[in-house]
């Protein structure tokens, strides 16, 4: 399997301010994703359709949104669907980024259902899950992980191709805080995920990409994909800047 390159830009980046970052990328890999390696970034909805354009310029790039409705169209003043993302030359969306869960509210259902949804309409959906440290030291781990799958995978269509989902584990705790899980506490959650994994997608289990997520940087990216489990990372912070960016591609 590829590693998967996630970067995740959040609020961050006008269309001209993507479409430079994208241009600098491009320069620092030469125009194509390392051997073995497959790159996607997640980009404001305001600057999808220029990312997707400037993103042509990379071999194994590729473009998604961070976030769907789930829904065709219809009076939803604010949202997106998953043709107007495909129609800006995106492939892939979000769904379940503990920033929507625990800044937005939003619930384990409606991840489910814009998961589903978002698959059903021909995009390819990078589901998150992840505890808080609350949950954690409580001893809830795997009752978190379980839940979010569950619901977050509930009526997935069964003729979804196997590539076109991924699941990204993210503890809160290691999100935007500088604090990485240490690799022990990644090996273990890892093996967890995939096993509850294998009980909800059974033999297409192995092959859905497991990526981690939460203060990934330069200096850790390249142990951190060196491990059990672990086929790519979602990035934050160090994907904003292309040269950090290229480091972790690289790493
Ligand atoms: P971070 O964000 O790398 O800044 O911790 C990761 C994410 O939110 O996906």
């Amino acid at each position: 399997m590829k590693k998967l390159m996630a970067a995740n830009w959040k609020m961050y980046k006008t269309g001209a301010e993507a479409v430079a970052t994208l241009n600098e990328l491009a320069e620092l890999l030469k125009g194509t994703a390392p051997e073995g390696r497959e790159i996607v970034i997640f980009a404001p909805f305001t600057a999808l359709e220029r990312a997707s354009g400037a993103m042509e310029a990379i071999k194994g790039g590729m473009i998604g949104a961070e976030d769907v409705y789930p829904a065709a169209e219809g009076a939803f003043t604010g949202e997106i669907s998953p043709a107007m993302i495909k129609a800006c030359g995106a492939s892939w969306v979000l769904t379940g980024h503990s920033e929507r869960r625990h800044v937005i509210g939003e619930s384990e259902d409606f991840v489910g259902e814009k998961t589903a949804f978002a698959l059903a309409n021909g995009l390819r959906v990078m589901l998150c899950i992840g505890e808080t440290l609350e949950e954690r030291e409580s001893g809830l781990l795997r009752n978190v992980l379980e839940r979010q799958l569950k619901l977050g995978l509930k009526n997935v269509p069964a003729e979804t191709p196997v590539e076109a989902l991924a699941i990204a584990y993210e503890p809160v705790w290691a999100i935007g805080t500088g604090k990485t899980a240490t690799t022990d506490d990644i090996v273990e959650t890892h093996a967890i995920c995939r096993e509850l994994m294998r009980e909800i997608l059974g033999e297409k289990a192995d092959k859905t990409p497991l990526l981690y997520g939460g203060s990934v940087k330069p200096a850790n990216a390249g142990s951190i994909l060196a491990l059990d489990n672990v086929d790519g990372v979602l990035v934050g912070g160090a994907s904003l800047k292309a040269d950090s960016f290229t480091q972790i591609i690289n790493a």
